[in-house]
């Protein structure tokens, strides 16, 4: 099998797996509340695909650190790590678009098309949603330099680049205070671990930075 082949299949175990586990995990808490028939089948998916999305962002943000911090390279070669990287990109991409979709279309959250793409235009726990907003508006500059200004010119997107900090903690704070299911405590852990190990990589990733300049 050709490493293209190869990639793709790892992509989509991955987000099968993503896509499965919100719901075995509420299944696995006993709680019913999420899957039960009469509960809009929208809301369901806004929540499962913000969680998705939280998952691939985590994952996308400790592999680009791992391609900064050359760590990554002792368990795969530097093109398949940058593959790895696109398809995390655009898997992440993917699930966001679902969570916006999806809390369009709810009849519960009640969100127009406006609020959504606002800040602060919601009455629903406005400052938790804006960091939503903010946050989805930096992750689309990133998307959007990286596929139309790769490198071209250098300093814009190399300064695009710095914007996966502040959008990992808009959007852990989005989506640990804004969750319904934050109430779990898997949940609350999985928010906890994986904001320590973004900041344990970005912490190194600094110290490195110093050390190579000094
Ligand atoms: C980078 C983009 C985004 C990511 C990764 C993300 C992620 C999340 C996560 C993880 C949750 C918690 C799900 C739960 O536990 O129930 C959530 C909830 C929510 N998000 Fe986002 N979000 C993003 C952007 C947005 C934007 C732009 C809006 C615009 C209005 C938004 C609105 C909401 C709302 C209303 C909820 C509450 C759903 C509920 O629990 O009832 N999000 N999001």
């Amino acid at each position: 099998m050709n490493k293209n082949n190869q990639n793709i299949i790892i992509v989509f175990i991955f987000n099968t797996i993503f896509w499965a586990a919100p719901f075995m995990l509420n299944a696995a808490n006993g709680n019913p509340a999420p899957i039960a028939p009469s509960l809009p089948w929208a809301w369901i998916a806004t929540r499962a695909a913000g969680i998705v999305g939280y998952i691939l962002l985590f994952i996308l943000t400790m592999s680009g650190l791992g391609i900064k911090t050359g760590l990554i390279y002792k368990f795969i070669d530097p093109v398949q790590a940058w593959i790895i990287h696109k398809y995390l990109g655009i898997a992440t991409a993917t699930a966001i678009a679902i969570h916006l979709i999806s809390l369009w279309l709810d009849p519960f959250l009640k969100f127009s098309l406006y609020e959504i793409l606002v800040p602060f235009a919601s009455n629903y726990k406005n400052l938790y949603v804006a960091l939503g907003i903010i946050g989805f508006y930096m992750f689309v500059a990133v998307i959007f330099s990286s596929i139309f200004l790769f490198m071209n010119p250098y300093i814009l997107w190399r300064l695009l680049h710095y914007l996966p900090y502040p959008i990992f903690v808009f959007i852990f704070l989005h989506g640990i205070l804004i969750g319904t299911d934050s109430s779990i405590p898997f949940m609350l852990w999985l928010y906890w671990i994986t904001g320590l190990l973004v900041a344990m990589l970005s912490t190194y990733r600094i110290y490195l930075s110093f050390k190579r300049r000094a």
